[in-house]
């Protein structure tokens, strides 16, 4: 798909289709009216007639509009002037893409970036759309011994901005919406991919691969030998229930001086999880193979950052692993000497996350890191607490979460911090080890990152908690959503602006 920015009056565009909003109640937009004085009143017309009210996301498309020079014009509802919030300017976005991707427009000139959305400026909006056009044609049809073709598919959008000192803006917002709309669609293909064929060396083989990209990154896999030579047992002992053996891969990006302390960004990559001795019940167990989406959206997120060539040092760890039950297994009571030197009393195998993570937290000390983000599908309790809407943030440093917070405001990539205090500690006290890996039932998200922040005191950390936000479930509709990569990519594109600001 191919993005432009234009600024131009709408009579004048010579293009398969032009994409105008209609509000509710059948109120032209400032575009559509001077379409409709052109045409010579054809769009009221239709409008009086009931054609269309302008309710949001309703679709008319017209042909051969009076003195028009596009040979199709869509009329897109709005809804209400006053109320066009960011959910449904992209709602009508999505909506648009879809009808001109199935009525036979191959290209477009969309006007609906130049409607007023409450708070948000031409950047966000055209960014917004190129994100959301991306992500309406996204398919993952690479297993389909049949593919759905469209026969007329729509390859070229033009989305306009009021005056031509937008340009450059628009412009900008399309770079950044491209790379980012880049890396989640690596994330999702990465994630949607079957547990048979996505194992942990899957993973490391698409860590090697952004090597071809640029000369500034160098990936180091690491196998069981080197996972047991650094002494991560904890981590080791996930995986050694499963044929398809751990694999760690670290991804060094060197955008930056060699003195800039590195972001590091660390992603759970538990290709299968089927809770290993404690097994799950079996009831959507399939789903279990998202269990490495915080890995493939750390690799979406370096994707974007090669794309935009970002000046910043950034290190990624897919921390890969599949949880099986096995003779080999590791078992609930087993007690685990973790990289730290810490010892975790194991109370439940399918807690095997934080096992994973906590090796790797340790781990990335070596690196001097600025700050550490983990991305993880975590705990199912976070679903219970926050839906499917927002990922869960917790943190060991204030600036750090609010400056994820703010890039998840920006990014419309929602974010929602939860609290760290120690009073939730005591929750992980065992008898036998230094702790246990089960905090009980109450508020099992904040425990699990109680868990993990053992491991982080050396430096500033957040966690994020994905497992709401890093697919959808279900029938027809169920995948991976690319989520977190838009609100990372934008956390270190701020870095970047803020470090050239100072
Ligand atoms: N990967 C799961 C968490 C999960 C479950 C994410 C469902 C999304 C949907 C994780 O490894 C897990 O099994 N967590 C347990 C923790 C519990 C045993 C303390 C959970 O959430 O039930
Ligand atoms: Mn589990
Ligand atoms: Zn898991």
């Amino acid at each position: 798909m191919e993005f432009s920015v234009k600024s131009g009056s709408p009579e004048k565009q010579r293009s398969a289709c032009i994409v105008v909003g209609v509000y509710e109640p059948r109120r032209l937009s400032a575009v559509a009216e001077q379409l409709d004085k052109i045409s010579e009143g054809y769009i009221s017309n239709l409008l009086r007639r009931g054609d269309l009210e302008g309710k949001s996301g309703q679709m008319l498309l017209l042909h051969h509009v009076p003195n028009i020079l596009s040979e199709r014009v869509l009329l897109v509802g709005c809804g209400k002037e006053r109320e066009l919030d960011e959910r449904q300017y992209k709602q009508i976005i999505a909506k648009t893409i879809s009808t001109l991707n199935e009525t036979g427009s191959m290209e477009a000139v969309c006007f609906l970036s130049e409607l007023h959305v409450k708070g948000r400026d031409t950047y966000w909006k055209v960014r917004q759309a190129v994100e959301t056009t991306q992500d309406s044609l996204y398919v993952f049809d690479q297993l389909k011994s049949k593919k759905d073709e469209t026969r007329r598919p729509l390859r070229k959008m033009v989305f306009n901005v009021p005056t031509r000192r937008d340009l450059t803006i628009g412009e900008k917002a399309v770079e950044h919406g491209l790379a980012i709309a880049t890396g989640s669609k690596l994330s999702k293909d990465v994630s949607n991919m079957p547990p048979n064929i996505c194992t942990p060396q899957y993973l490391a083989d698409q860590a090697q691969a952004l090597c071809q990209l640029s000369s500034k990154v160098s990936v180091e896999v690491l196998g069981p030998e080197e996972l047991a030579k650094l002494g991560m047992n904890s981590y080791l002992a996930v995986g050694r229930g499963s044929v398809n053996g751990p694999r760690m891969s670290v991804i060094n990006y060197r955008g930056a001086d060699n003195d800039s302390a590195p972001v590091v960004l660390v992603g759970k990559g538990l290709t299968f999880d089927s809770g290993g001795i404690s097994i799950k019940p079996g009831e959507a167990m399939d789903e279990m193979k998202y269990d490495m989406c915080g890995a493939a959206s750390v690799l979406g997120t370096i994707r974007a950052v090669l794309q935009l060539e970002l000046p910043i040092n950034l290190v990624v760890v897919l921390a890969a692993a599949e949880n099986m039950p096995d003779a080999n297994a590791y078992r609930p009571g087993d007690i685990l000497t973790t990289m730290s030197g810490q010892t975790v009393e194991v109370l439940n195998t399918d807690a095997e996350g934080r096992l994973v993570l906590c090796d790797a937290l340790t781990y990335v000390e070596r690196f001097d890191p600025d700050v550490v983000i983990d991305v993880a599908t975590l705990t199912g309790a976070c679903i219970v607490a926050l839906g499917k809407h927002a990922t869960g943030l917790l943190s060991n440093h204030n600036p750090l979460a609010h400056e994820i917070l703010n890039a998840s405001d920006q990014s419309g990539d929602r974010a929602w911090r939860l609290p760290l205090w120690d009073d939730y500690q005591d929750q992980l006290e065992s008898p036998f080890a230094d702790f246990t890996n089960l905090g009980g039932r109450a508020a099992g998200t904040i425990t699990a990152a109680c868990f993990l922040s053992r491991f982080t005191r050396k430096y500033n950390w957040a966690h994020l908690d994905i497992a709401g936000t890093a697919w959808r479930s279900g029938g027809k509709d169920k995948g991976a959503t690319g989520r977190p990569v838009p609100m990372l990519t934008q956390f270190l594109i701020n870095r970047v602006n803020q470090q050239q600001d100072s």
